[in-house]
């Protein structure tokens, strides 16, 4: 067993045999069992129409980043569903929907947020089970792995609190031009919602719920990795909300979400991943006017410090910019862009503090890196390294580079120019890249060429230097983070990018916006329409022409 004395090549090494406490176990021992994590045994399940139905085809090998014996850590196995699945869910989501007329686009907004609420009360039953699936599916750090679960909670009880207050801001009429009004959000229809590996969860339920309580069926496309960690939760969608309101299913991507999209029967894609694949989604789509899509990609967010910054407060930022989560978020810090006159003493500082990082299993206490869930990550790392050192990079931290089978220390590398891959590509993961500039131009230029524009983090001091900086950071981004790192939260905040980092726009109320249209029902205010209003409201004959105040 190693410890914090032993060398740093060693304790990594130790990494590829990772010693497995009881506490963490997904299933208690059974005899014959070979595999230290326990098997979960629910990842044959799926749901269409309402039932959770047990997969008899072929299953894939789910393995965990955290090696024991040297390898990757079997934990279970998952469904491989095929076409005929996949179109049995559309089938399902399709049928609900019934061209607007079924139970669930058609009942009060009052009755969905209670089937809503049911649900999350069950969902806070099965805490712990999600996050120990999170730890072991994509080595997420026990603290960051439940706070995943419950920023995820909070979001649902946060949704459901704002569709209250927009049901209660439609549920009055207006009057304009002689015409009498009533105005609320409607649903799209079938909605499609995949989400990413490094926010398996919460990033699958924040386009799901909204587009959910809206009115819209959902067929859910679970990712490759942390497919796992939804398991728990079929049982509660089944038993809260009608049949074919929610359908969740697993295989490889081609094979199950191409017939999705063939078909025609989409109304809204939520999709958060690369450019490259929402792009292959969207073609496939027979009718592009007829989806609406959300999507989150990819990101290449700057740094820039200034030569008046914080230099202490600019480290500790961009350290955690740059690695949370080993640097696999899209709102990660992915090029440090740094003042030639403070160059040397932020990239001191920098890599001290990078190389101080505790490393191990994510139910290690205080651990910040962990291993990495993606097969291969480790050698396409070294290769953005390599490409940038090969062009005349330096790297900077004694660790840089370490690495066991899935696990890969940070490397922080200077002198990152025009030509190298980590210029101008997402690394997603433990690499910190930093550029240096003279005229901050340089930066707003690579920003205005390049093809990404979500966030930006801005360290100085000067108020008439970073209120310039704001009105132009401002028209190249969606967020300017003053003295602080990147982030997505708090989830009021509207979530979104330009260019290829995103269309649409996430957050609490947003979402309810994205996954919804307004429509109206319109009347010329004429005595008779009148009183057929005020029938129709007091012998509440309809679920959208209503007065009803919801508390
Ligand atoms: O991967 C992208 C996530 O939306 C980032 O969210 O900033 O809260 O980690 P976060």
């Amino acid at each position: 067993m190693s410890t914090p004395n032993t060398p740093i090549r060693e304790r990594v090494a130790s990494l590829d045999h990772t010693v497995v406490p009881e506490s963490v176990r997904l299933a208690p021992a059974t005899a014959g069992e070979t595999s230290p994590a326990g098997l979960y045994r629910h990842g044959d399940r799926y749901l269409i129409g309402g039932e959770v139905c047990l997969w008899t085809g072929d299953t894939t090998e789910v393995t965990s980043p955290i090696c024991t014996d040297g390898k990757r850590t079997v934990i279970g196995r998952a469904a491989s569903l095929t076409r005929e699945e996949s179109l049995d869910a559309m089938a399902a989501a399709v049928s609900a929907w019934d061209h607007g007329r079924g139970e669930w686009p058609t009942m009060r907004v009052g009755a969905r947020i209670e089937r809503a609420q049911a649900f999350v009360e069950k969902m806070k039953h099965v805490r712990e089970e999600s996050v120990r699936l999170l730890m072991w599916e994509i080595a997420k750090t026990r603290a960051d792995s439940e706070k995943e679960f419950d920023r995820t909670v909070a979001y649902i009880e946060d949704t459901i609190d704002a569709l209250k207050e927009f049901d209660r801001d439609g549920g009055r009429f207006t009057q304009g031009g002689g015409v009498i009004t009533q105005i609320r959000r409607a649903p799209l229809g079938p909605t499609l919602c995949m989400g990413p590996f490094n926010y398996p969860l919460n990033e699958t339920f924040t386009t799901l719920i909204p587009a959910l309580l809206m009115g819209n069926p959902i067929v859910c496309k679970l990712p490759k990795y942390g497919a796992l960690c939804q398991g728990p939760l079929l049982p509660a969608f089944a038993e809260c909300f009608p049949a074919g309101a929610v359908n969740v299913i697993n295989g490889e991507g081609p094979t199950v979400v191409g017939p999705l999209l063939e078909s025609g029967a989409l109304a809204s894609l939520a999709f958060i991943g690369t450019a490259r694949v929402a792009n292959i989604l969207k073609r496939q789509h027979p009718h592009l006017n007829r989806m609406r899509c959300i999507l989150g990609l990819e990101a290449k967010n700057p740094a820039i410090i200034l030569p008046d910054a914080d230099l202490d407060l600019a480290v500790k930022e961009c350290v955690a910019g740059a690695l949370s989560y080993n640097g696999q978020r899209c709102t990660g810090i992915k090029l440090i862009w740094v003042h030639r006159k403070v160059e040397t003493a932020f990239l001191d500082r920098l890599a001290a503090a990078v190389d101080k990082l505790g490393f191990g299993a994510p139910w290690d206490q205080g651990v910040q890196l962990t291993p990495l869930p993606e097969e291969g990550k480790t050698a396409r790392l070294q290769a953005f390294v390599d490409d940038a050192v090969g062009r005349g990079a330096q790297i900077v931290n004694e660790n840089a580079g370490i690495h066991s089978e899935t696990f890969y220390f940070p490397a922080v590398v200077r002198g990152v120019k025009a030509g190298m891959a980590l210029h101008s590509q997402e690394q997603f993961g433990p690499i910190v890249p930093v550029s240096s500039f003279d005229d901050v131009s340089e930066v707003l230029d690579w920003l205005a060429e390049g093809a990404y524009g979500q966030q930006a983090s801005l360290f100085g001091r000067d108020p008439v230097t970073i209120g310039g900086l704001c009105d132009v950071l401002a028209n190249l981004v969606c967020r300017v983070n003053l003295n602080a790192q990147c982030q997505r939260g708090p989830d009021v905040f509207p979530f979104t990018g330009r260019k290829d980092s995103a269309e649409g726009t996430l957050s609490v109320s947003d979402a309810l916006r994205s996954f919804s249209i307004r429509s109206m029902v319109a009347a010329p205010s004429t005595h008779d329409n009148r009183d057929l209003l005020r029938q129709v409201l007091t012998r509440r004959t309809s679920k959208f022409v209503s007065t009803d105040y919801l508390f």
